[in-house]
């Protein structure tokens, strides 16, 4: 652990402060900037939260240099090879690994929440059949809120236990409604035997017409991506429902404004921009004119699914997508699937170039995911309410762990204001 000490100096006066170190269990300390302003009448300037910390969290850790992704002290890999999401989840808002009992009651309880109230469906028949999924996602979880009065002391653990069965046993059923009101079929209610995974493909894919036979290849590929989805930290959908509950807002609407967040293309929206972009490419004797246009910079043109903000190495969420969909494409009979091929020779040019090797731009989670989406048969513009459903724990944890502590204050940021300065009102009739 480093033992410096860090502190400030205005260099005009002399006055100078030392600032604390935070130091968690493993990784990167950060020095407290909190009494800045109070001591030397500045303020720090950090936008984009490069180098700021917003919190003390002990859900997720990452290493971004070394490519290394742990939920409460567990290597990733692990989970997404020995775990299922639903243990994922009870250990991420838990902390702990579940004993048999309570992953057979957590699990009980999640598909016994998984219905949603009637009234609540009927917001869906408000929407065009060509919204965008994630609009009509962000707008249901949002009225979600007006629903359970019952469970919204954020004070009670209690309460926000049940608020966090009901999102996450609620989401698939949601995100599943979104798909059926965009293809104009009818809804199809959970069936609680399932487990997660399936009970989504079900509700997605399920027609009144005919039996729908749930493939197992399917349903653990789902499973696998959920896992690897569940939760990274302080990133900027987790970052907004953090926000917005810091003011203690209902759970159900801050959920939803990370919802709103994570449907951008520099988030969770990349998923969706990936298969967009091969599409667009077409074919590998494409890939070269993409790629300068990409390094030229060419309207912003951007290797979407590469880059990340943490991880300067590979993600390493995407090496476990990219085993994951070798394996589903060939389970499924689709092993030369011309996308992945594309996205293979992609992958191969930018490691192997300058203009990525400098900037340390890798493959992130968004990469392959999209291929497995549509080996399954989801359509593009439900990918990110994919991200969404695994992420939604992430989301519960988070605002779990804000919420539950007693020194949480409102997020308030400040800002260097650069309008105009202190002017006199005129009348109209002088201007
Ligand atoms: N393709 C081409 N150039 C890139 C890319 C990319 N995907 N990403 C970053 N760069 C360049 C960028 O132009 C800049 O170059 P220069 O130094 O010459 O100005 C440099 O790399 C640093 O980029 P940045 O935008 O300052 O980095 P950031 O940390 O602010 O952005 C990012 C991170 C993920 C938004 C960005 O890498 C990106 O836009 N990637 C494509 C979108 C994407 O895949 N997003 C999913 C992220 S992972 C899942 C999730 O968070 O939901």
């Amino acid at each position: 652990m480093s033992k410096a000490t860090y502190s400030l100096v205005n260099n005009e006066t002399g006055e100078k402060i030392e600032l604390p170190l935070i130091t968690g269990t493993i990784g990167t300390p950060g020095a407290d900037v909190g009494k800045v302003y109070d001591k030397l009448g500045i303020f720090t300037y950090d936008p984009g939260f490069t180098s700021t910390c917003s919190t003390k969290s002990a859900i997720t850790y990452i290493d971004g240099d070394e490519g290394v992704l742990l939920y409460r002290g567990y290597p990733v890999e692990q989970l997404a090879e020995k775990s299922s999401f639903i243990e994922v989840c009870y250990l991420t808002l838990h902390g702990e690994l579940p004993s048999a009992t309570q992953l057979a009651e957590f699990d009980q309880s999640i598909r016994r929440h998984t219905m949603l109230n009637e009234s609540l469906r009927k917001f869906f028949d408000g929407f065009n059949y060509d919204a965008h999924p994630m609009a009509m996602m962000t707008g249901v979880v949002g009225s979600l809120s007006a629903f359970y009065h019952d469970t919204t002391n954020n004070k009670d653990p209690k309460h926000r236990e049940i608020f966090a069965h009901r999102m996450i046993a609620k989401i698939p059923t949601i995100a599943a409604a979104v798909y059926k009101k965009t293809v104009g079929q009818p809804f199809v209610y959970p069936k609680n035997d399932l487990d997660y995974s399936s009970n989504l493909l079900r509700m997605m894919f399920a027609v009144p017409a005919e039996e729908y036979e749930i493939n197992p290849v399917a349903a653990k590929a789902l499973d696998v991506l959920f896992i690897l989805h569940a939760d990274h930290e302080q990133n900027a959908s987790t970052s907004t429902v953090r926000m917005a509950g810091s003011t203690g807002t209902n759970p159900y609407a801050a959920i939803s404004s990370g919802i709103a967040a994570l449907w951008g293309p520099s988030h969770g929206g990349a998923n969706e921009a990936v298969l967009e972009m091969l599409n667009e490419i077409g074919d590998v004797k494409h890939v070269p004119a993409f790629m300068q246009k990409v390094k030229d910079k060419v309207e912003g043109v951007r290797l979407m699914g590469f880059g990340h903000r943490v991880y300067k190495n590979f993600d390493p969420r995407a090496k476990i997508i990219r085993e994951q969909c070798h394996k589903v494409l060939k389970a499924l009979g689709k092993e030369n699937d011309p996308k992945m091929e594309l996205a293979l020779k992609l992958e191969e040019i930018a490691l192997n170039d300058d203009y990525f090797k400098q900037r340390k731009l890798y493959p992130n989670v968004d990469f392959y995911s999209g291929i497995i989406y549509e080996a399954l048969g989801i359509p593009v513009n439900m990918f990110t309410p994919m991200f969404a459903v695994g992420r939604t724990v992430g989301w519960c944890a988070h605002w779990n762990e804000m919420t539950a502590d007693s020194t949480t204050r409102i997020a308030r940021p400040r800002q260097v204001y650069t309008g105009a300065a202190v002017r006199d009102y005129t009348p109209v009739a002088q201007r």
